[in-house]
């Protein structure tokens, strides 16, 4: 992938909420890169840090929640056109204000969510919300605006157009809302989407033409896609690089392929492991022991030490960095490299 065009990249993120329990440390370093056009799933078990990822990376936080230091490098010429920068370099997404951060989130980057009613807004019709995102960003008015409108209910195969652009969000299926939400964060184009659980919520027949149609979109916009799943099935049917998080740090990166055939950070190998195959006869299925640890009192250094089986002193004083093992793209954070991949290849080379 390295020959490809870099979209965005993202620099030792560190993100707090302030809670009355304490300050939850939510991010700590969090770095990765997105190409263009590509689709980059963020996995990891629950409370691991993808939403805060995406939240941070488009200021999202609320009020109890501050990105304390890292950079957002937004490399992306048509949202520096819009914004009406001039000169060379990256837009700095954490640097901008909160002006232009606004229209950055409609022809920039937006965000598809798990439910569909937390970015409708329920008293206005399909249609009327449509076209404010296509006035907004397009430019476009009247009959043209309308004519864009329906052509993208259409590109979400929600059909009659017109009788859809009439209806209000309560009057639409939990699918033809996620539809209807999809529609409207194309409508601007942006470089880059994020899909955090976006067919979590709906029924199991729905859920595949949804991913589908997506990637369909996706394709004929030219959009990057940033998926957050907790679905590994889905990961491999639909993105082309992983980034494993873990008690909000990047353990590991690597395209597809090798992540699924080949993990070598050891939280990586657990979670891999824990996939049921129906191929496969197992006598149980493989689990990582212990539990996420509470963000409020992490771990020290690397956060995963108490559930590793592969740690030692060092892991417990000191955070490693992510490397590249093997290939200049497949990164890693781990002390014990050399140790998982002895490992590794008394069991054939196969995790
Ligand atoms: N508004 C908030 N206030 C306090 N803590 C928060 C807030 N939002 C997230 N957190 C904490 O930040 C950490 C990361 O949460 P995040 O929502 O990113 O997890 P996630 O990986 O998206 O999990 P899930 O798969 O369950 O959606 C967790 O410890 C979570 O409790
Ligand atoms: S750094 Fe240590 S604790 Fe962390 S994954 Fe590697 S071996 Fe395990
Ligand atoms: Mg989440």
């Amino acid at each position: 992938m390295s020959d490809k065009e870099i979209l965005m990249e993202v620099k030792d993120l560190v993100t707090r909420f302030y809670t009355e329990d304490g300050v939850v440390k939510a991010l700590e370093g969090v770095t990765f890169s997105l190409y263009k056009g590509e689709t980059l799933a963020l996995v990891g078990e629950t409370g691991c840090g993808k939403s805060v990822t995406a939240l941070s990376i488009l200021r999202l936080l609320g009020m109890s929640g501050k990105t304390l230091k890292g950079e957002v490098l937004f490399y992306d010429e048509e949202s520096k056109k819009r914004l009406g920068m001039t000169g060379k370099g990256p837009i700095e997404i954490l640097k901008l204000e909160s002006k232009q951060m606004l229209k950055i989130r409609g022809f920039g980057m937006s965000m598809i969510t798990q439910d569909p009613m937390t970015s409708l807004n329920p008293v206005y019709t399909v249609g009327e919300q449509l076209l404010e995102v296509i006035e907004l960003h397009k430019g476009m008015s009247g009959d043209e605006a309308k004519k864009e409108a329906l052509r993208l209910i259409e590109d979400v195969e929600l059909t009659p157009p017109e009788e859809i652009f009439k209806k209000y969000p309560h009057q639409l299926s939990g699918g033809q809302r996620q539809r209807i939400v999809i529609s409207i964060s194309l409508a601007a184009e942006p470089a880059l989407i994020f899909a955090d659980e976006p067919t979590t919520a709906l029924d199991v027949t729905i859920q595949a033409r949804v991913l589908e149609l997506m990637q369909e979109l996706k394709e004929k916009f030219q959009t990057s896609l940033i998926l957050i799943t907790h679905n590994l099935g889905i990961v491999a049917e639909t993105s082309d690089r992983i980034c494993v998080m873990y008690a909000g740090r990047v353990v590991e990166v690597a395209d597809k392929f090798t992540l699924f055939k080949r993990p070598l950070h050891p939280y990586s190998q657990g979670l891999i492991a824990a996939v049921p195959v129906v191929t496969e006869k197992r006598d149980r299925l493989s689990y990582i022991g212990g539990t996420v640890p509470n963000l409020i009192h992490p771990p020290s250094g690397c956060r995963f030490h108490p559930r590793c089986p592969y740690a030692t002193d060092i892991c417990k004083e000191k955070m490693p960095e992510l490397k590249p093992v093997e290939t200049e793209d497949h990164l890693v954070e781990c002390w014990h490299m050399d140790e998982v991949l002895k490992d590794l290849e008394e069991k054939g080379g196969v995790c």
